[in-house]
């Protein structure tokens, strides 16, 4: 059989994260897609971290895996509710202790799917080592799952190439996320994981990385404290559709998605 697992890229601000809600049934469908995942790291309205609303209403409307990033605590409120809602995950290699699981098993049709959520440690803060991260999420649900797809949210692309190469045959899908740039590589790795350096994000066409252009450029030019805005206007959906082949446990097929939401 051959399973669909459609990845959306970072959503930015309410807006996105609206009409992801109220859109994303139509375009699973459009697109075949058996599960979703969704990142919504930068999805709250001010586009830094995500509330327990918009998590809902994502959810809700159709993402069956809500994975997030370094942004993950900007909202308190997301303590108590990653306790309580195990399809919303934080990265995996946060210390012991922390709220919330870096991983989930949700079923799509017969099968077991592990969705894993794992933080970068180049050019960001670094928590546990990535790598160790996602060796250990596979020793402890061994015999657990039977497909795994990881979000690596990460900054450094050779890192991110280095995630999908360590683990290639291993893990079925291997995307990043974090830098908010599609990258031209989606491709399947000789032991059959596809892989995405990085799917995009899903936000304001006119925009730096989901931002108001003049915000970014003052802070740029003037090096002065400036806060970001979420930027206005078309939105566009960035992510990837990889197909698994569950008899082979290879991807069959790995594409990027790049479209405009209509309002
Ligand atoms: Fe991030």
């Amino acid at each position: 059989m051959l399973i669909k697992i459609l990845c959306v890229g970072d959503i930015v601000g309410a807006e996105a994260a609206g009409l992801v809600a109220r859109k994303l049934w139509a375009v699973r469908s459009a697109l075949d897609a058996d599960v979703c995942i969704v990142n919504g790291e930068n999805a709250a309205a001010d586009g830094v971290g995500i509330d327990v609303k918009t998590a809902e209403d994502l959810l809700a409307g159709g993402a069956d895996v809500i994975t997030t990033g370094n942004h993950i605590w900007r909202k308190r409120e997301i303590r108590a509710y990653l306790e309580r809602e195990e399809r919303l995950l934080r990265p995996a290699n946060y210390p012991p202790g922390a709220p919330g699981s870096g991983y989930a098993v949700i079923n799509v049709s017969s099968y077991r799917l592990l969705v894993m959520n794992i933080l970068g440690s180049l050019y960001m803060e670094a928590l546990g080592d990535p790598f160790a991260a996602a060796e250990s999420i596979l020793a402890r649900e061994k015999g657990r799952y039977d497909i795994a797809v990881l979000d690596f949210h990460a900054e450094a692309t050779s890192e991110k190439a280095a995630m999908a190469h360590l683990f290639d045959g291993r893990i079925q899908a291997v995307f990043g996320t974090h830098t908010h740039c599609q990258t031209n590589d989606a491709r399947i790795l000789p032991g059959g994981t596809g892989a995405v350096t990085d799917i995009g994000f899903t936000g304001p066409v006119e925009s730096i990385l989901g931002m108001k252009i003049p915000l970014i450029l003052k802070r740029m030019t003037t090096k002065l404290p400036e806060k970001y805005e979420v930027a206005e206007g078309n939105i566009r959906l960035s992510g990837a559709v990889f197909t698994v082949d569950t008899e082979t446990k290879r991807c069959a097929a790995a594409e990027l998605v790049n479209m405009p939401i209509e309002k």
